[in-house]
């Protein structure tokens, strides 16, 4: 059994989402990373501070993101931009408690993701699931590679 469910691909609007992403790294509003290396990131619809404490608070919108997300995970809370730099990494880790477990994945370009001691190429354009509570990490990168990520947020750490 793997650790990690193909959930299938983005194939039609693959093109305009990689343009969509080039935009956001142009935009100015994407954020270097404490917990990755050569990563910068952007929140949508909630954005997660971790530490010192979990802080919630709006993050920004887009049609594109709702829309998608909607459609593949639609309990989603917020989702993960991150943009990778060559080389860019992020060493073994689980995902922080105030996640929900469940993890909606889109990879955009080409990555080696490992869970548990399982290691997966994942495809331009791939989407996935997988528990958040693995150990999991990814690989450096060999060209520039972006991730957006849905997850859900415990409701006791969203604020009313
Ligand atoms: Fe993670």
């Amino acid at each position: 059994m793997s650790l990690i469910q193909k959930i299938g691909y983005i194939r039609r609007d693959l093109n305009i989402l990689h343009s969509w992403c080039k935009c956001q790294s142009g935009m100015g509003q994407m954020h270097n990373s404490r917990y990755a290396f050569n990563r910068t990131h952007k929140w949508f619809k909630h954005s997660v501070i971790l530490s010192p404490n979990p802080t919630i608070t709006q993050g920004y919108w887009d049609e594109r993101v709702f829309r998608l997300g909607n459609r593949i995970y639609p309990e989603w809370d917020c989702a993960l931009l991150c943009h990778y730099g060559l080389g860019g990494h992020m060493k073994p880790h689980t995902d922080h408690v105030v996640f929900h477990f469940f993890t909606v994945l889109v990879n955009i370009g080409y990555c080696t993701f490992r869970i548990g001691n399982e290691e997966h190429l994942l495809d331009d354009g791939q989407v996935i699931s997988f528990n958040s509570n693995i150990p999991h990490e990814l690989l450096p990168v060999s060209s520039e590679r972006a991730s957006l990520t849905f997850r859900r947020i415990h409701s006791i750490y969203i604020p009313n």
